[in-house]
């Protein structure tokens, strides 16, 4: 049991977790950065790793890290939100005339510079947001990633035949507050290297963690005009942001209705949004149930619940509806998860972003029609933050868990006959994002395949923590709104500026 339950708190990204003590003095020259390797994550197995861990998070209850950089990035008149559009406009043409390759040399070094303030990183994201350092982790791996795949992404622009890229002028970027650093860097640095000045404003909830990311930005030579980061004292300035005639793309992960509100500013614009989930996993009879488990619990409840690809629902197909097997391992494995704030080393699951209110308050703590709880969430303190993790079973076809996303740690189980029905179950949602299948059979694998809806596929795996360039990430359905191509993917950057044909040198 204690194995498994280690586990469970380990890192689901596939990566060998590599030992950083020896990757600091191996090799003796730096790699050149001539091809993409993904990033290890730190090994919480090794004692000097956990020693460091813990010095991070004595310094979360005072940390004021990107405190400053907020400060001075607050806007509360349309005179200064516009004249910093202008300038970012102006100063980004420079920007902009840099060849792919030249901006890659930043681009790299942002990397390097994020992976040297990992410890930063995490400390602001504990701090800011109850983000455990678990989670932390591989989030500060993913924003270098994307720094070194874009600044390669960004030498191949310069290499396209029949045909030159021409730059966006200025993008704006809003990210979320659930991936503080790895979601406004990804966009940050796409935009960067397809040769765009970007207006950033991160999230209120993740304001200052958005500021260190931006800071190791500025460090690497990214000009402070070319990336200049807001935070807006009204939301109407939010509207004047997004409107902004000089702005010629948006770059959004939020919510669909976010998405839609900034359709209605402006009708033409040209968005890029990652939106909605609200995803499953269907766990046949063939399948590896214990690993399953593992996986849905996982998925449900990283960073308690609070991505946009975990898993909002299991489908158990069959006999796996009926067994036992499946339901005692999720369950041992849901109510021994240590709920606890991230300065705790010992916490598993961490706090939600505010107090539980509206759809997600309902889902903790009410059931429908036919409902019960396998495990039923508490409130764990008087902060409406710290909530043990629910799970639901009883789920019916087309009831308000079955399609509703809450982003939280509560879990619905739902039953179906055949592979078919849970995939049908699945399909019904207006969602598609990620999805699970846990098979070891073959034939049900091409089932799946053939006719599930959701832009991750992920299989005998957890859903969440896709990794640059081997899983590039997107959704379709309700969970993408405009130009849908995948977030560190190979197309990316093309759909950030626009095409013109070559001009012939002949
Ligand atoms: N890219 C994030 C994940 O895959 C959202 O979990």
């Amino acid at each position: 049991k204690q194995r498994f339950l280690s586990s469970l708190d380990a890192l689901d990204n596939s990566v060998p977790p590599a030992n950083r003590q020896q990757d600091r003095n191996l090799p003796p020259q730096p790699l050149p950065h001539d091809s993409f390797k993904d990033t290890p994550d730190t090994d919480p197995s090794l004692p000097a790793n956990r020693d460091w861990g813990r010095a991070i998070l004595e310094r979360v209850p005072s940390s004021t890290l990107g405190s400053a950089a907020v400060e001075a990035a607050f806007i509360n008149d349309e005179a200064k939100l516009n004249d910093a559009i202008t300038t970012a406009v102006e100063k980004g043409k420079a920007w902009g005339a840099l060849s792919g390759a030249e901006r890659a040399e930043i681009l790299h070094r942002a990397g390097d510079v994020l992976e040297a303030r990992r410890a930063d990183l995490l400390e602001v994201m504990a701090s800011e947001t109850g983000k455990t350092i678990d989670q932390g982790d591989p989030e500060v791996s993913e924003a270098v990633d994307f720094a070194h795949y874009y600044a390669e992404s960004a030498r191949k622009l310069d290499k396209v035949d029949g045909a030159t890229f021409v730059p966006a002028k200025l993008t704006v970027v809003t990210p979320p507050w659930n991936f503080p650093v790895a979601i406004p860097a990804g966009s940050t640095l796409a935009a960067l290297a397809a040769g765009s000045a970007v207006v950033i404003k991160p999230a209120r909830q993740a304001a200052r963690s958005g500021a260190v990311m931006v800071e190791a930005l500025w460090e690497a030579g990214v000009p402070r005009d070319v990336l200049t980061m807001v935070q807006l004292g009204e939301r109407e300035l939010g509207k004047q942001l997004i409107s902004h005639p000089a702005v010629d793309r948006v770059i959004l992960t939020g919510g669909y209705e976010t998405a839609e509100l900034f359709r209605s500013f402006r009708q033409d614009l040209p968005l890029l949004a990652e939106t909605s989930g609200k995803n499953a996993i269907i766990v046949t009879p063939s399948a590896d149930l214990d690993l399953a488990a593992k996986d849905v619990a996982y998925s449900a409840f990283g960073h308690a619940g609070q991505k946009c690809s975990a898993a909002s629902l299991v489908i158990l197909v069959g006999s796996v509806a009926k067994s036992r097997r499946f339901h005692n391992q999720l369950i041992d494995a849901v109510t021994s998860l240590k709920v606890g704030y991230p300065e705790d080393p010992t916490s598993q699951m961490g706090p939600i972003i505010e107090p539980a209110s509206g759809k997600l308050l309902n889902a903790l703590t009410t059931l429908g029609d036919g409902e019960n709880w396998a495990v039923e969430p508490k409130k764990l303190d008087g902060t409406g933050r710290l909530w043990s993790p629910g799970v639901r079973y009883g789920v019916k076809r087309g009831s308000y868990f079955h399609l509703t996303e809450f982003f939280g740690p509560v879990l619905g189980v739902m039953t179906a006959d055949t592979l078919e029905e849970a995939i049908d179950l699945q399909n019904q949602i207006e969602y598609g994002l990620t999805a699970g299948l846990h098979s070891l059979n073959s034939e049900e694998l091409g089932v799946w395949l053939d006719s599930i809806q959701a832009g991750n596929l992920y299989v005998n795996r957890g859903i969440t923590g896709a990794i640059v360039q081997r899983q590039p990430f997107g959704g379709w359905k309700k969970s993408a709104v405009g130009a849908g191509t995948k977030a560190g993917g190979p197309n990316y950057l093309a759909g950030l500026g626009d095409w013109a044909p070559a001009t012939s040198t002949a």
